[in-house]
């Protein structure tokens, strides 16, 4: 598996000796509760900021990328008055919370505007699962936009799987992963229509707003690694340089029993918890993202007449792999630290009360003065805010199956909020284990059944593709939660 990069991890060793980068990555909480309450203040705005070499002129919360990070416990208060510095409107959600959808708290249909602030709130459930979470704007059809210019944040719920004591003794990181294009100008490249339908990637990988920073490990001891994918369009097929990655939570929260991974693949807005055990000889080892090949749609493409002059920035920038990270050890402790053996039991959803088919597609063509238009369906539909596409019974559990019918389109990432479900099969064969998710890649030609419950909140949310330049092509529907 190491081999295809080997001449690549040359060129991007040397290039480290000419950049070097040992920013440290850090762990400590930017924003945490106090007695059952997190207040905070957030503000969107343009800032100007340096990845790598080049400066880069690009929107924030609070001046820094990512916003800082929010920690709060099951049965906190969470109130944040969020103020908009853009020249455009934007908004604020909360992905993968188990919050109310309506209001003040996780309501996607609020817009702000430019210079008003708007207070968010909401109050966690006792019951909501320890997790790592992801706040980014969510203003239908910007975006894409605006998390590729720098938006986006950690979310962080403490509790049961933290207590866990072999993961307490863990040190803990985040890795929160975002790419960026930058022109010679330091600014954000408009998309052309091969970003739009490919969802626009850039070539600058970032960890914590860094390329590549260094985290360490201490010999023998235990690294806990919080990744988020914070990527706009980008897949990451992650791997660590002789170490084995064991996988601990996913979306939404604690799996039963660490999964001993060689890679991890998430789609955008996907996270992922993991262990590292510093069991190898002392040293540097890279954590790579390694090529992965999502679909291009060039069939389509070609289909749509589109001509030359498409590879922009982003086009084929997921054909080698690229160093996200490194892992150093550091200090040492004087006796191996184990892996836990159990984390936290995912419990058996009931069978569905009904079974929803849910298509996805896209579709092209020329139209009279506005030139080429791409659009993503669900069920051949684009987004409409005023059609509600599935009413569920709140209280109820249904199956959704997820089908990618381009016969050679591009893989999505399919997003529910509100409801966390978990996957039951891929193509007909069951998932290799039981495991919370809010986000999911679906590939060509895949079909994935999901199993939803749908609890504590009526109202309307939404689903989509999260390859964001997807969604605002339409690739977005409405379910309302009915009482
Ligand atoms: Cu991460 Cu609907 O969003
Ligand atoms: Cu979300
Ligand atoms: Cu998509």
């Amino acid at each position: 598996m190491w081999t295809a990069g080997a001449v690549l991890l040359t060129q991007l060793s040397r290039n480290s000796v000419l950049s070097p980068q040992l920013q440290q990555a850090s762990a400590a909480p930017s924003t945490t509760s106090n007695s059952s309450l997190l207040e905070t203040v957030l503000e969107a705005r343009p800032t100007a900021i340096q990845l790598g070499q080049q400066w880069g002129n690009l929107i924030t919360y609070n001046g820094q990328i990512p916003g800082p990070r929010l920690e709060a416990k099951p049965g906190d208060t969470v109130r944040i008055r969020f103020t908009n510095r853009l020249p455009q409107a934007t908004n604020l959600h909360f992905h993968g919370l188990h919050i109310p959808p309506t209001g003040n708290a996780d309501n996607i249909f609020l817009s702000v505007s430019p210079g008003e602030t708007q207070t968010y709130e909401f109050t966690l459930p006792k019951n909501h699962p320890a997790g790592t979470f992801y706040y980014h704007p969510h203003l239908h059809e910007f975006v894409a936009e605006q998390v590729f210019g720098g938006l986006g944040g950690i979310f962080v719920v403490r509790g049961e799987l933290d207590e866990i004591p072999e993961i307490q003794a863990a040190k803990e990181e985040f890795l929160f992963l975002k790419d960026f294009a930058l022109n010679a100008n330091g600014e954000v490249p408009r998309p052309n229509h091969m970003d739009l339908m490919r969802g626009r990637e850039g070539l600058i990988l970032t960890a914590n707003g860094q390329v590549n920073p260094t985290v360490t490990i201490p010999a023998k001891g235990l690294l806990r690694l919080r990744i988020v994918n914070a990527s706009t369009s980008r897949f990451y097929r992650l791997s660590l340089e002789n170490h084995p990655l064991y996988l601990i939570a996913t979306d939404g929260g604690a799996i039963t029993k660490p999964v001993e991974l060689q890679e991890l693949l998430l789609s955008p807005g996907e996270r992922a918890e993991v262990l590292i055990q510093g069991n190898r000889s002392p040293g540097n080892y890279q954590l790579l993202s390694l090529p992965y090949d999502r679909g291009n749609g060039m069939g389509m493409m070609r289909d749509g007449m589109m001509g030359g002059g498409m590879m922009n920035s982003s086009s084929s920038t997921s054909n080698a792999s690229q160093v996200i990270a490194t892992l150093s050890y550091q200090d040492y402790i004087p006796q191996q630290l184990p892996l836990p053996e159990k984390l936290i039991p995912v419990e058996t959803l009931p069978q569905p009360s009904k079974i929803r088919r849910i298509e996805m597609s896209m579709a092209m063509g020329m139209q009279p003065g506005m030139g080429m238009q791409i659009a993503f369906l669900f069920n051949g539909k684009t987004f409409d805010m005023n059609r509600i596409d599935a009413a569920v019974k709140l209280g109820s559990v249904e199956d959704w199956e997820l089908v990618n019918v381009d016969p050679d389109g591009m893989e999505h990432s399919f997003h529910l909020h509100t409801n966390p479900f978990q996957v039951i099969s891929r193509n007909g064969k069951p998932d290799p284990y039981q495991a919370w998710e809010d986000t999911l890649r679906v590939r060509a030609n895949e079909t994935v059944r999901i199993r939803i419950p749908f609890r504590n909140f009526a109202g309307k949310a939404v689903y989509h593709c999260h390859v964001l330049d997807h969604e605002d092509l339409g690739m977005m529907g409405i379910v309302e939660m009915q009482a």
